[in-house]
């Protein structure tokens, strides 16, 4: 399983010791979720906070953008050293330019799907895309409950990459914890991203290995 801990539930008064434990662990990737306000309500934080992730953190980064028009900020997440882009189906009106803007800038295309977004609205712009972020809560806040549906969504979205052609990962993000993500690996899921469940836990380390091991 790929883990990616969501650096939305990390200590802000003392990011460097966070980061070095996401170093230190077997986290495959660091899950950096940007919001504006407008497209969720809620602020997280920009690019000045980025900048020092991209310099203290040598895991990957993937970005998780929740905001209007994200097609205007593509250097600038590219500036940051963002392995991943994941731009929100809801926020692109031309999702096809968007995706092949990120991947012309360098990066690795994600889309991501609200929670009440069927997975088929996917079908002809899946060949094109390196991953798909599932929403399993409505974005916007650490600490949601899981919905269940979710677990359909993925066993859908496994087949459609199958009939597809898609070499797209499956990444699932919102209440994700043992029990929810050993359901999610069931259901197909590749990728798997915990922000509560890992920066809450007694053992950071030990919550992100029992999900890599799951
Ligand atoms: C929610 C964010 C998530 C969030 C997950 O809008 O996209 O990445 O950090 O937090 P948990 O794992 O606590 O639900
Ligand atoms: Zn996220």
């Amino acid at each position: 399983m790929i883990v990616s801990p969501s650096l939305l539930s990390a200590d802000f008064g003392n990011l460097n010791k966070d980061l070095e434990m996401i170093n230190a662990s077997e986290a495959d990737w660091l899950h950096i979720d940007v919001m504006d306000g407008v497209f969720v309500p809620n602020i997280s934080f920009g690019f000045p906070v980025l900048k020092y992730v991209q310099k203290a953190c040598r895991k990957p980064l993937d970005v998780h953008l929740m905001i209007v028009e994200p097609q205007k900020f593509i250097n600038e997440v590219k500036d940051c050293g963002a392995e991943i882009m994941n731009v929100h189906y809801e926020a692109c009106t031309h999702l096809n330019r968007v995706v092949q803007q990120i991947k012309a800038a360098g990066m690795k295309a994600g889309v991501t799907l609200n929670p009440a977004t069927p997975v088929c609205m996917l079908r002809d712009i899946l060949p094109d895309l390196d991953l798909v972020l599932l929403m399993s809560v409505n974005p916007g806040f650490g600490g949601q409950k899981f919905i269940s549906g979710t677990l359909r969504k993925v066993q859908e979205l496994r087949r459609l990459i199958e009939e597809t052609g898609s070499h797209a990962v499956i990444e699932v993000d919102g209440g994700v914890n043992a029990e929810t993500g050993r359901q999610l690996k069931e259901a197909g899921a590749d990728a798997l991203v915990a922000g509560n469940y890992v920066f809450k836990a007694e053992s950071p380390m030990k919550a992100i290995s029992t999900l890599k091991n799951l």
